[in-house]
């Protein structure tokens, strides 16, 4: 098997120990354990600064974290409470592209899991691949491609551990239909109905943007925006049975014609991460406020 430093497979998971001792060192710190994770891709940062007797931990403080090394992503979990509801926020995620191996990027999922979250939501940058979606249009995301995953760097890849979950998880209905259907409903309210879509992402492993023949494969995959994260964290939530929703942001369209001149860089997509941030802040605070959870051990109402 393919070893890393720590003596493991490679690809596999973070031991089930390793989760609980940094689930435990959280818990120990924090007033309330969150049942709803945000993951605040390019233009979400702030949404962790909205809220409530917020408790903040850098990722190098976190036994076990990894550390973010991108820039425009900055490296903390913000603990507290949104619209009422327990929350934390990562403000900056891990990627395939920075050398992380599966189990590094998807660690904090497992983490979450163990701290009592019930439903994850991911954001995201992407490239539009569609001929109707314009930069600065928000995708809620239907359904993945996950390149690397078809391509066995599955982050679910070596032994299974029952405890997180079973061996052959479906993804059939991965993104949430109630979450989604209340997403587009937040944005029409919002007055955003217009350039808000749904559709498939696709995943790529990064770091450079597609060439066009790469661009055009994609497409007739049936993938509506591209980009380079989101799928293994959301494979790992769903195999532990959270309920998750995915917002895409379209920061750019791909060329997918050597005569058009569509330039792409990492500036360009951070920039307009930050002329939509208050629009993203909105639909997702407004979707925590949606969300029900059922008490537990309470008789069902007669
Ligand atoms: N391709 C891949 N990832 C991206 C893009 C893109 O065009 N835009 C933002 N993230």
């Amino acid at each position: 098997m393919d070893q890393g430093a720590e003596g493991r497979c490679w690809h596999c998971s973070r031991r089930y120990e390793d989760c609980e001792e940094t689930a435990r060192w959280l818990l120990d710190r924090i007033q309330c354990p969150p049942d709803i994770a945000i993951i605040c891709g390019s233009g979400l940062g702030l949404l962790a600064e909205t809220l409530s007797s917020p408790k903040i931990f850098n990722y190098s403080q976190i036994p076990h974290f990894p550390e973010s090394t991108v820039v425009g992503h900055s490296g903390q979990l913000v603990f507290g409470a949104l619209q009422d509801k327990s929350c934390v926020c990562m403000k900056g995620r891990f990627h395939v592209y920075e050398g992380y191996p599966l189990w590094k990027v998807t660690f904090p999922i497992r983490v979450f899991k163990l701290l009592g979250v019930k439903v994850l939501m991911v954001t995201n940058a992407a490239g539009s691949l569609c001929e109707t979606y314009r930069p600065g249009d928000l995708m809620i995301i239907r359904d993945h491609i996950n390149m690397p995953g078809l391509a066995a760097l599955n982050p679910l890849r070596g032994p299974n551990d029952d405890r997180f979950g079973p061996r052959f998880p479906s993804l059939w209905d991965t993104y949430d239909r109630d979450l989604r259907i209340t997403a587009l409903e937040i944005a029409q309210k919002l007055g955003q109905a217009n350039l808000t879509h749904e559709g498939v992402y696709c995943m790529v492993g990064g770091p450079n943007f597609e060439s066009v023949a790469e661009a055009k494969f994609l497409q007739k995959l049936g993938a509506d925006a591209v980009g380079m994260s989101t799928a293994p964290e959301v494979v790992v939530a769903k195999h532990c049975g959270m309920r998750v929703f995915g917002l895409s942001l379209i920061t750019n369209r791909v060329a997918q014609a050597y005569e058009t001149q569509e330039s792409v860089n990492h500036s360009s997509v951070l920039e307009v991460g930050k002329q939509r941030s208050q629009l993203l802040q909105m639909l997702i605070t407004d979707l925590v406020r949606s969300i029900q959870f059922k008490v537990e051990n309470q008789e069902p109402a007669a």
